[in-house]
């Protein structure tokens, strides 16, 4: 689907991604959220210096930043779609497909590495049922990725899920841990 012209005046941005015509996509600013929305920018000096917290809006909202979504964060603040997919694809903290219900980063960085952080990705591998890194398991509830330095080097391993952090997380720690996250 498509909405109208954009505060600017820009063209209507086709929000219809391919392969999924069959599904029609469901905008993320209205109602309330829109109004947040206008609420934020107008913290900002231009609407595109509003553009990662708009994001992170989507991704509270459908749990990551699909295609449709970026075109229609492109048409709220004014830019190119093409634009905002440069900006999703640069910070890593958005997702660019589905993920699991709770999100588990591990550092794998050297001075975690050499402390065990490897175990620590293989225990949340198997116990979560995802098996790879990236993959979602089974149930959805759970996707496991590696992460560079969570600037945490002294309590190895740390782990982010969702937005908490945990320090000195080791392979024995895992399923207790897990049961936090159901
Ligand atoms: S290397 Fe793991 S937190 Fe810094």
């Amino acid at each position: 689907m498509s909405h109208g012209p954009s505060a600017t005046g820009g063209a209507a941005i086709s929000t219809a991604a391919p392969g999924h015509a069959h599904e029609p996509y469901v905008p993320v600013f209205t109602g309330e959220t829109k109004a947040r929305l206008a609420a934020l920018m107008e913290r900002y000096p231009t609407k595109m210096a509003s553009l990662l917290p708009a994001l992170w809006m989507v991704q509270e909202a459908r749990g990551w930043v699909s295609p449709e979504a970026m075109a229609e964060v492109a048409q709220e603040l004014g830019l190119t779609a093409a634009y905002v997919k440069g900006v999703v694809t640069f910070y890593t903290m958005y997702h660019q497909h589905p993920v699991g219900k709770h999100f588990i980063q591990v550092c794998t960085t050297t001075p975690c590495h050499v402390c065990g952080a490897e175990d620590v990705v293989k225990a949340f591998l198997e116990k979560t049922g995802c098996g790879e890194l990236g993959v979602t398991s089974p149930d959805g509830k759970y996707t496991v990725i590696e992460v560079e330095c969570l600037g945490a080097c002294g309590f190895a391993t740390p782990v982010m899920v969702n937005s908490d952090f945990i320090e000195s997380v080791t392979p024995e720690k895992v399923p207790e841990l897990l049961k936090r996250y159901q």
